[in-house]
């Protein structure tokens, strides 16, 4: 998945992160699939949780590390959170049933979901996490793969505009 990401946006901290998360949040419709990946620790279950309160979810989002998948309702459609970190084998990939998940018509996040390449949608945003020079500071790139997702990308790019980070200073 080397691609250029559409673009990357500077958090200074897990509320910042919760603003980008807002702005998806915002542009997210039923079926969509948000890709986490990055850097460990990074921020990917903060950004899921805030994406998930944006989506009037009120339970509380846990990272699914342990259960592997988790499904919140109460929010304006379903979200599925998975995170397949721990999986190492095909057949634990087709346990999930993904494709069953991708049609029914709640939006899924999956961290860790870049490892599972050949698992995934035709479409569906790549969201990117990284450190960036303070403790608190985190890169999040986002890159579009699919039309449904390109097309959202100047609209995200004008609501987040203070905070994208020049293609140079990429990580
Ligand atoms: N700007 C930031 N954005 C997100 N989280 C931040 C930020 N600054 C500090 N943090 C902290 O970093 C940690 C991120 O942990 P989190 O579990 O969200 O990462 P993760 O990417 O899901 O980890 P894992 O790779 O284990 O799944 C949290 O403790 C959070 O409070
Ligand atoms: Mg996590």
């Amino acid at each position: 998945m080397e691609r250029t990401a559409d673009f990357s946006a500077r958090s200074a901290g897990p509320d910042d992160t919760a603003v980008i998360a807002q702005a998806i949040a915002a542009v997210l419709v039923p079926g969509d699939v948000l890709v986490l990946g990055g850097d460990m620790g990074a921020g990917k279950t903060t950004f899921t949780k805030a994406l998930g309160a944006a989506l009037g979810i009120t339970e509380t989002i846990t990272s699914p590390t342990f259960t592997l998948h988790q499904q919140y309702e109460g929010g304006r459609f379903t979200l599925h959170h998975l995170d397949v970190y721990r999986i190492d084998q095909i057949e634990e990939v087709i346990d999930l049933a993904l494709p069953e998940l991708f049609e029914s018509g709640g939006a899924v996040v999956i961290e860790w979901g870049d490892t599972i390449a050949p698992a995934l949608p035709a479409g569906f945003a790549l969201l990117s996490f990284g450190f960036g020079d303070g403790d608190d500071d985190r890169h999040i790139s986002l890159t579009a793969i699919g039309s449904a997702w390109h097309m959202r990308v100047p609209g995200l790019k004008e609501v987040l505009a203070d905070r994208l980070i020049d293609r140079q200073d990429d990580y």
